[in-house]
């Protein structure tokens, strides 16, 4: 299939970073430098300034999205956040499985499948984070990993509920570290996800699946990363910060 029939999906992941009236401003020095946009374009601040930068994305071509999503609908989970808390404020996409939260906070291939599942019922797009770390990659198992994780990320969906499935491609070992991978290495793993969702759900469905590259991507080496076949958009970190960057990461995303 023709990837131009998949549409270009950006998606700033600010991370820790900014607070409300700091995402605002940012706000402010993104808008203009995403005008016209090709692509589609989400940003995906902290939870406590969702609302400040709702405000400022409202009548523009900026989605907002959430950067995590708990699998219960509501009860005692104590710091958590249920998908339709960020529906009802006009959240239409979550992070799901980003690999600090794999890394940091215990998550696991089933907690990620639970909190995409939950997003999507709350009618969010889940951006399913996969990725391997560096010894993986040396010991040669990404792509049985990639493969596992994207699988075990997707029980219990429908081709129906894959219309609101990315998956993001984040090796570890090029998160933040200015080590990107090659567009090659890219294109193979995002190739050998797209071969995975084939065989589940058969080749129309998976043509129709936007996968992403996230991990140090940035305005110099975004062009030739997207030119890939089966790389289909950018989880953007530390660029996502920067407008100028990020408006000519999306400005590639877009032609
Ligand atoms: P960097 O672009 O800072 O490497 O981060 C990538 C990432 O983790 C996006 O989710």
């Amino acid at each position: 299939m023709d990837k131009n029939k998949r549409r270009a999906v950006i998606a700033g992941n600010w991370k820790m970073n900014k607070t409300p009236a700091e995402a605002a401003a940012l706000m402010d020095a993104l808008l203009p430098a995403v005008a016209g946009a090709g692509c589609d374009v989400v940003v995906c601040p902290p939870f406590v300034a969702l609302p400040a930068v709702l405000d400022k994305a409202r009548g523009s071509a900026i989605a907002v999205g959430a950067q995590n999503v708990h699998f219960e609908k509501s009860g005692a989970y104590t710091g958590e956040i249920a998908a339709d808390m960020l529906a009802e404020l006009g959240v239409r996409y979550a992070i799901v499985g980003h690999s600090e939260r794999r890394q940091y906070f215990g998550e696991t291939d089933e907690t990620v499948n639970k909190r995409a599942r939950a997003a999507v019922d709350a009618g969010l797009c889940a951006i399913i984070c996969v990725g391997e770390n560096l010894a993986q990659r040396e010991q040669g198992v990404t792509e049985d990993l990639i493969r596992l994780q994207t699988r075990v990320a997707l029980g219990g969906f429908t081709a129906e509920d894959l219309k609101k499935v990315i998956i993001a491609y984040e090796p570890v070992w090029a998160i933040g570290t200015g080590r990107t991978a090659t567009a090659a290495q890219a294109e193979e793993v995002c190739a050998a996800i797209r071969m995975l969702l084939a065989e589940l759900y058969g080749q129309k469905v998976a043509d129709g699946v936007s996968i992403q590259y996230g991990g140090s991507m940035n305005a110099e080496n975004a062009a030739e990363l997207l030119a890939q076949p089966n790389v289909d958009g950018g989880l953007i970190g530390g660029a996502s910060l920067k407008p100028a960057d990020f408006g000519a990461i999306v400005k590639a995303a877009g032609v």
